[in-house]
C-alpha cells in the first residue's frame, strides 16, 4: 500500500515538474491540427472564376492550365508563340482560351488585357499566375554584358511589374489573387546573371503589393520553386551561353580564368543540375492550385525537397555561410590571389 502511494507520489511529482511541457505539447499540436484544418479549406463556385496564365507554351504555365481547367476554370491562357497556343488548345476543352502574349511589350500586354476584360465581364479577374521566365545567360557576373543581365530582367522582372499593373483592376474587382513565379534563387543569390536579381525582385514588388493591396480584398502569393526539370533547366542551351559569354571576354580576362575554367564549371553546373532537378512538375502547379483555391492562401510557397531543405534553409544562414559553400563546389579561377 505504501508502495502505491509512493509510485503515485512520484507521478504526480513528474507531472506537476513538466507540466509546462505538456501544456507547450498540447498547444503546439493544437495550433498544427488548425493551422492544417484552416489551409485545407477551399473556395466554392470554380466554374464561375476566370483565371490568366502567362508563359503557357511549356512547363509550370502549361501544365497549370491543364489542371486549373479539369478543375472547372476558366482559363486564359497567355502563349508566347502561335505553336505553343495551338499545341495546348489540342489537349483541352472549351473552357481554357488562348491568347498571344510577349510580357516584355507593354502594347502585348495592354491588348492581352483588354482581351481579358472582354472575357470576363462583371465577373472580373479572380487570379493572375505571373509565370513566364527566362533564365539565360547565366554565369559567372564578370562574364557578362549590360545586356545580358537586361534580356533576363525584361522578362522575369519588367514583365511581372507590367502584367500585374495592367491586370490589377481586372484582379481588384474580383478581389481574386495574384500569384507571382519567384524561385529559391531570389532567396539565395547563387548564379551571376540577370536570373537572380529578377527573382529577388519578383520577392519584392509582391511583398510590397501585398501590404498595399490586402486592404481590398486581393492576395498575393509568391511560388518559389527549387529546381525542376523544364526548359528553364535544360542543359544544352545553358551550355550553348556559358561559351558565348566566354569567347566574347577578352584575352586577359580568359586568362585570368584559365584555359581549363570553362570545362570545369560545366561540368560541375551539370553534375549539380542532374543532381538535384525535380521531373515531378506537380510539385510547382500544386502550389500554384493551392494559391488560387484555398480560402486562406499561402504567402510563399516553397515547391520541391531541394527548396525545403537546402535552399530556404540557407536563405536564413549568414551570407559567409552561402559564400565558403559557393566557393568550395565551384571551380577556382587560375590566377585567383
Ligand atoms: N524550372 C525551374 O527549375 C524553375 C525554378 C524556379 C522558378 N522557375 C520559374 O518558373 C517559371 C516557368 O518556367 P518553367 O520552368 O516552366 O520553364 P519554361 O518551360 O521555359 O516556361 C517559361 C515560359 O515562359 C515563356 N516566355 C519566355 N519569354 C516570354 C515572354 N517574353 N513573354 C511571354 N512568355 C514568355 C516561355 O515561352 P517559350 O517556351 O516559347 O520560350 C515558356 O513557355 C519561370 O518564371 C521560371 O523562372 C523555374
Amino acid at each position: 500500500m505504501s508502495h502505491n502511494i509512493s509510485h503515485i507520489g512520484y507521478i504526480l511529482t513528474v507531472c506537476r515538474d513538466n507540466a509546462w511541457l505538456y501544456i507547450s505539447a498540447t498547444f503546439a499540436v493544437l495550433w498544427i491540427a488548425a493551422w492544417l484544418y484552416r489551409d485545407s479549406l477551399e473556395i466554392e463556385d470554380v466554374s464561375n472564376k476566370y483565371v490568366f496564365v502567362s508563359g503557357c507554351d511549356s512547363g509550370f504555365g502549361n501544365l497549370l492550365c491543364k489542371k486549373l481547367e479539369r478543375k472547372g476554370f476558366h482559363v486564359l491562357a497567355g502563349c508566347l508563340t502561335e505553336k505553343g497556343a495551338e499545341e495546348l488548345k489540342k489537349m483541352t476543352g472549351p473552357y481554357l482560351k488562348t491568347v498571344l502574349l510577349d510580357v516584355t511589350s507593354q502594347d502585348s500586354i495592354q491588348k492581352a488585357m483588354e482581351w481579358t476584360k472582354k472575357e470576363v465581364g462583371d465577373s472580373g479577374l479572380w487570379g493572375i499566375v505571373n509565370n513566364a521566365g527566362r533564365s539565360l545567360p547565366m554565369g559567372p557576373t564578370e562574364w557578362m554584358k549590360v545586356e545580358d543581365f537586361h534580356s533576363t530582367l525584361k522578362v522575369n522582372m519588367n514583365g511581372v511589374i507590367g502584367m500585374t499593373v495592367t491586370f490589377l483592376p481586372l484582379v481588384k474587382k474580383a478581389r481574386g489573387r495574384v500569384v507571382n513565379v519567384a524561385s529559391v534563387l531570389g532567396r539565395v543569390a547563387a548564379n551571376g546573371g540577370g536570373y537572380c536579381i529578377s527573382k529577388f525582385a519578383v520577392e519584392s514588388f509582391s511583398d510590397c503589393l501585398r501590404r498595399d493591396i490586402n486592404y481590398f480584398g486581393v492576395n498575393v502569393c509568391i511560388i518559389e520553386p527549387g529546381f525542376f526539370k523544364t526548359a528553364v533547366t535544360n542543359l544544352e542551351p545553358i551550355e550553348r551561353e556559358l561559351h558565348r559569354l566566354w569567347n566574347q571576354l577578352s584575352p586577359e580576362v580568359q586568362a585570368s580564368y584559365g584555359d581549363k575554367y570553362l570545362d570545369k564549371y560545366i561540368r560541375i553546373q551539370r553534375f549539380i543540375m542532374n543532381a538535384i532537378c525535380d521531373s515531378d512538375l506537380t510539385k510547382v502547379t500544386g502550389c500554384m492550385e493551392h494559391a488560387l483555391t484555398a480560402v486562406y492562401p499561402r504567402t510563399r510557397y516553397s515547391a520541391g525537397w531541394d527548396a525545403k531543405l537546402l535552399w530556404i534553409p540557407l536563405s536564413y544562414m549568414p551570407s559567409c555561410v552561402v559564400d565558403i559553400g559557393l566557393k568550395l563546389v565551384l571551380p577556382r579561377p587560375s590566377k585567383s590571389v
